[in-house]
């Protein structure tokens, strides 16, 4: 049916012109209200630019310019401005607009858009200068209010520093005005360059005017995940834990390799380059506490910051690496190596990681990446326990909604089958609510993922897809700084991950071809908090000429240091060996007199026998077992520093050892730290003669230092060497200064006495005590000798042959 035809009169067109008239003074009030940006991209011809940041910006003029702001778009480089004119207008060249919108009016907003974007060079500070003179002669020239600038960093990282400082000399905004300086990874190489780099452009920066950018944390599938659970509050609340996740898996496979960016790449490898940023934040997302306000950005950043807080500690036995089989050629390649160059960078790798709080305890959070994998796929995928019995055969079971089948929530990040971002969540577990800028989706006929077809799942993907650099720009813009990487965030992250890249730094990835022959080569599977091939490693794949010895290669070897037995291995087989041990003397304990008093060091060596001991060692009879400090820290118990505490985070708060078993130090009475008046010495001497008998600990715990203390007997301070004191009172060289310790003669009463001695940077005191006698003054190590019991020595290879 044809529309009647529109009947106009003049009443009407004068109320038309009247509207229009007052559109267009709202849109100039507005513009006059809502100011004028100015956006200098950095780099504005490189290869982060041409691919989506000129994009990004495009849409975000498109967005937004409607709104009331005004905008000025500067590219800048290095290149001259002829030549960087040119390579600049050949990456707008392919801009695009919304598929809905008509090509006439794409042309339109292209040709404006063009026209508000120069190049410039930036290299001197005059240059810098310049830009500024130029952006505020351009406001004053068109009567505009400065709203903010924007700087975005599309360099190398090696060029912030100049960046930064010109930034901030010249080319700071007016006052009322923000600035907003946008910064892409890498931020940094391990924990301390990270710090570096923070403090580098702190001295220019201010905290709120920084945006690092995980591009992660634009992926539409990503950035729902928060919004997704407070929509879906009723349905998860009470699926969102321990007892009803069996595991979480955040994954992101490549198809490409790194040929190319080797230089970059060897210098980082799929850790750095994707585990440490962009799984990381997925992980935070998925595993912090919801806040009651999921827009409040400082509220985000909280309960963010705060799930690093309870990350438990990775060890080596956490990850394992892998790197495909023609890397080492393409580094040699590239960077110019000699042929018997074999790279240790790992293009692959799978990392457990466990949260240490109530609602995660025991849940396995899988991350996992590499390149030359057989598919291109991202997603977190949370798989739920399955705890349903059905007593009703298959045939019987409601289609899809079976209690019995799969129950899973998957965050699908992109392409892989399903190609597209997308929100699946099982049928039987809800149906959830989703914002309407989701809608239902359908995929191909016969298409299953994760174990179950599609029409298993309610699956949810965006209307519009939206590239991750253009959905933060947009973010950028409205200062939403809960979708960016806080300095204390980014450090938070680098203090978790760099031990684990330093422990494995020397360790041989296993070789896999690339592609669908990797067949199952990489899989893998984990048990008692560590991860393992499932596979042996095939012989050929070894690197030649000579492969490094593994760990395995070795056996424990047995000897004597000092006259007493000595136990040597990797570290890893150390500690299992010496986690044995003390479990077998435990229980020998129990057997005999009913109970077990250990006394254990703190310091970092024993950490990892904590983390053994909780996790792999179900037979240890810690119902009956009591647990004594050797020595502790003159600050209160809830201290990071305070040994207690490192007990508590490693060994205590996973195993089920009875409160009244446990007997910390009492450092801190009457609301002060080891005051002598309070006597908290001999309230805990009064403890072990009260409860060990003859005050002879089953096993001591110690440790030695790269001075040669023990314990905290220091050398040079004779508290403690000798005398009838149990517990003293100490001064360590090294901060916090005030320590309690067991005494000498105490220790040598023991039963038996372990001391564990770890690391590189305890070869040489190792050399120098196994040559000194008994003197406990300059070395109070030497002094140890159980007069009844037992010496054993537990050392690393790494400490004992260097
Ligand atoms: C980058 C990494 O941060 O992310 C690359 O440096 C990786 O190595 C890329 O290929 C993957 O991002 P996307 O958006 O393709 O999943």
């Amino acid at each position: 049916m044809l529309a009647e035809p529109f009947n106009w009169h003049p009443g009407m067109w004068n109320m038309l012109i009247v509207a229009m008239c007052l559109a267009l003074l709202g849109c100039l009030q507005a513009q006059e209200l809502q100011g004028h940006v100015s956006i200098i991209l950095l780099g504005a011809t490189g290869d982060l630019a041409k691919k989506y940041l000129w994009q990004g910006l495009f849409q975000l003029y498109l967005d937004e310019a409607g709104r009331g702001h005004s905008f000025s778009f500067h590219g800048a480089a290095l290149t001259a401005p002829k030549q960087g004119q040119e390579l600049m207008a050949k990456a707008l060249e392919s801009l695009s607009c919304p598929k809905d919108m008509a090509p006439s009016h794409c042309a339109e907003h292209k040709d404006q858009f063009l026209q508000l974007s120069q190049y410039r060079q930036l290299k001197t500070a005059e240059d810098y200068q310049a830009l500024n003179k130029d952006i505020k002669a351009q406001l004053q020239h068109a009567g505009l209010r400065e709203a903010g600038r924007i700087f975005y960093f599309s360099v190398p990282p090696f060029a912030y520093e100049d960046i930064a400082r010109n930034i901030n000399s010249s080319c700071r905004p007016g006052p009322g005005a923000w600035l907003r300086v946008v910064l892409e990874k890498p931020f940094g190489h391990d924990h301390f360059s990270a710090q570096q780099l923070a403090t580098e452009l702190g001295t220019f920066f201010q905290e709120e005017e920084m945006y690092r950018v995980d591009h992660y944390l634009g992926k539409q599938a990503v950035a729902q995940i928060l919004p997704f659970r407070d929509q879906n509050r009723k349905a998860l609340d009470g699926l969102w834990n321990r007892h009803h996740v069996e595991r979480v898996e955040i994954i992101m496979k490549e198809t490409v390799d790194a040929e190319g960016r080797t230089s970059f790449y060897e210098e980082y490898g799929v850790i750095r380059d994707v585990l440490q940023n962009h799984l990381t934040e997925v992980l935070t997302l998925v595993a912090m506490e919801l806040p009651h306000n999921v827009s409040s950005a400082e509220a985000v950043l909280r309960h963010k910051l705060q799930v690093f807080q309870v990350l438990r500690g990775l060890q080596r036995g956490s990850a394992i690496v892998g790197q495909y089989q023609s890397y080492s050629e393409q580094v040699r390649r590239e960077l110019q190596k000699p042929d018997s160059f074999h790279s240790l960078t790992p293009t692959f790798a799978a990392v457990l990681v466990h949260i240490d709080n109530l609602r995660w305890e025991g849940v396995p959070f899988i991350l996992m990446s590499g390149k030359a994998l057989d598919e291109r796929v991202g997603y977190a995928r949370i798989l739920f326990k399955n705890q349903a019995c059905c007593v009703q055969s298959e045939k019987h079971w409601a289609a899809a909604q079976s209690q019995c089948l799969p129950r899973q929530l998957v965050f699908h990040i992109g392409h892989g089958d399903l190609g597209s971002p997308a929100v699946l969540v099982s049928r039987n577990l809800f149906r959830p609510s989703l914002p309407s800028s989701w809608k239902e989706m359908e995929g191909p006929p016969g298409l299953r993922l994760f174990g179950s077809p599609l029409s298993d799942y309610y699956a949810y993907s965006p209307v519009q897809e939206r590239d991750a650099h253009s959905v933060l720009l947009s973010h950028i813009f409205h200062g939403r700084k809960d979708f960016f990487i806080t300095t204390e965030n980014l450090l938070a992250s680098w203090d978790f991950w760099t031990p684990l890249l330093e422990s494995l730094a020397h360790k041989a990835p296993r070789l896999y071809p690339g592609g669908a022959e990797n067949g199952r080569l990489l899989d893998f599977e984990f048990s008692s908090g560590r991860l393992f091939f499932s596979q042996q490693q095939p012989e050929q794949l070894v690197p030649g000429p000579g492969p490094a010895p593994m760990p395995s290669d070795f056996q424990v070897l047995r000897a004597k240091y000092r006259e007493s037995p000595l136990v040597s291995a990797w570290s890893e087989e150390l500690i299992s060996k010496l986690a044995n041990d003390i479990e077998a003397t435990a229980v020998r304990a129990v057997r005999r007199f009913g109970q077990f008093h250990l006394a254990l060091s703190g310091g970092s060596s024993p950490v990892a026998l904590f983390q053994q001991l909780a996790t792999a060692h179900y037979g240890f009879p810690w119902a009956h077992t009591h647990l004594w400090l050797v020595d502790e820290r003159c600050v209160p118990l809830s201290d990071p520093e305070s040994n207690f505490q490192g007990l508590q985070a490693h060994l205590l708060q996973h195993v089920r050892i009875p409160y009244y078993n446990i007997h910390p130090m009492p450092v801190h009475l009457q609301q002060r730290l080891c005051a002598e008046e309070d006597q908290g010495a001999q309230i805990y001497a009064r403890e072990i003669s009260a409860l060990v008998a003859n005050s002879s600990f089953d096993l001591v715990l110690l440790g030695m230092g790269a001075d040669g203390h023990t314990a905290s007997l220091f050398p040079q301070s004779p508290t403690g060497l000798d005398g009838e004191q149990l517990v003293v009172l100490t001064t360590s060289p090294s901060q916090p200064h005030r320590r309690m310790s067991l005494s000498l003669p105490l220790i040598n009463r023991a039963k038996k006495v372990a001391v564990l001695v770890m690391g590189r940077m305890k070869r040489e005191i190792t050399t120098l005590v196994s040559r000194v006698g008994h003197e406990p003054k300059k070395w109070p190590i030497s002094g140890v000798l159980p007069h009844s019991g037992q010496l054993v020595w537990y050392m690393d290879y790494d400490a004992f042959l260097g």
